[in-house]
């Protein structure tokens, strides 16, 4: 057989961050003692209420399939939140349950993007976005920005890139990999220009939760006339620390949108798995208490990584907002020992010095490598530590 693979599996990169985790696995288990700062999900167990209501599902025999989009206490129990949270009123119809935000997203990219269709997308952005765009046909542009303006995009800039091909803008506030908000008179620009083009806003909101320093989240969709224009993507993830389990959803009011992502859910996963619906369930409109205590763990361990960054001369970074993600400049050190970006660097990091952290290039920056400080404080300490040995070898 001489030509298996299609064009588009061809073309496909693999998820950098994925691959990173499986190194570090795969070194931890030849039992090499390295330090993880890769990690895009957190270190906390599920709380155990939620993990309850999953076993109690099983023990009811919850084991089958379920309606495609989602079971409806689920959509009822989304609705609620988003109701509750940021005063947003949805319908369980306007909801569709996937398996995770990034299955969500794969299906809207599905459902809206022809090929040859635009998506515009702000840099630096999460790995995934690009490329599930393209599985659609479509192509993402990029929009710049700068680090000095703390990775907030100018508008200007956006304008520039809005064709007659540009269906939809994609925003993911806080950032993966920066952990930055955007303020919010930066959202109702961006307001602005949906809709004097007419495009759709795709909002990834799974950081929603993770917001420090005393800051509340703005959904794009709360704000004025956008509700219909935008389509909101979430999950429970990040926020109830059940990465696993895999559920995510998306909200929007556009009735032939929710059809094409569930007709595209029946035609390829079926339902999301039934067990984790239920825990969802829990997750959503059980006790909240848990999400305020991880919050306040990660705020205390972004400050113990921002300082040692700090501390080690040739490094910066951009205050992350939210999230759990630092974007550390080390592009001072390259030049030397054959680190020309961020993989080499990455790379280097992780061979030499057994810290395993994410290239920036992937995410679109060659200057930066993401740490993740979704990992105990002494984790933290010791991969600084190695950081910081990493670095003065390099001065
Ligand atoms: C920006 C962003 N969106 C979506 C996801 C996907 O989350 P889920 O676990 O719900 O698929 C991630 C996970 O890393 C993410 O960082």
């Amino acid at each position: 057989m001489s030509r298996i693979l299609s064009k588009r599996a061809n073309e496909l990169k693999p998820s950098a961050t994925l691959a990173i985790s499986a190194k570090e696995k795969e070194l931890k288990s030849q039992g090499l003692d390295v330090v993880g700062f890769g990690a895009g999900e957190p270190d906390f167990t599920t709380p155990s209420h939620i993990r309850d209501a999953a076993k109690k599902s099983l023990d009811r025999g919850e084991t089958f399939y379920t309606p495609v989009g989602g079971i409806v206490d689920l959509k009822k129990a989304v609705v609620s939140r988003l109701a509750q949270d940021y005063g947003l009123e949805y319908k369980p119809s306007e909801i569709v349950i996937s398996c995770g935000a990034k299955h969500s997203l794969y299906n809207i990219f599905q459902a809206v993007v022809d090929p040859d269709d635009e998506v515009i997308v702000f840099a630096p952005y999460w790995v995934s976005y690009p490329e599930m765009v393209a599985l659609a046909g479509g192509a993402a542009v990029i929009v710049p920005s700068s680090e000095g303006n703390r990775f907030i995009p100018e508008i200007s800039e956006l304008e520039k890139r809005v064709t007659e091909k540009t269906k939809a803008i994609l925003l993911n506030s806080p950032s993966n990999p920066t952990g930055v908000v955007y303020p919010l008179e930066v959202l109702e620009n961006i307001a602005s220009v949906a809709d004097k083009h007419d495009l759709i806003v795709i909002s990834d909101e799974i950081y929603d939760k993770l917001l420090y320093d005393g800051n509340t989240f703005v959904p794009f969709a709360s704000l004025p006339g956008m509700k219909d224009r935008t389509i909101m993507v979430n999950g429970v993830s990040k926020t109830y620390a059940m990465t696993g389990l895999r559920i995510g959803y998306l909200a929007s009011t556009n009735s032939a949108l929710v059809k094409a992502a569930t007709d595209i859910q029946s035609q390829s996963t079926s339902n999301p798995n039934n067990t984790a619906q239920a825990a969802a369930v829990e997750a959503l409109n059980g006790p909240q208490d848990e999400v305020g205590r991880m919050r306040e763990i990660f705020q205390h361990r972004r400050d113990l990584m921002l300082r040692g960054i700090d501390e080690i001369p040739g490094l910066s970074a951009v205050k992350p907002d939210g999230a759990f993600y630092v974007f550390v400049n080390t592009s001072r050190f390259y030049g030397e020992y054959g680190i020309e970006n961020s993989t080499d660097f990455s790379k280097y990091l992780l061979e030499r010095h057994y810290l395993a952290c994410v290239p920036g290039g992937p995410f679109g920056s060659e200057d930066h490598i993401r740490l993740s400080f979704a990992t105990s404080e002494e984790t933290i300490l010791k991969g600084l530590g190695r950081l910081r040995k990493a670095c003065e070898e390099l001065a």
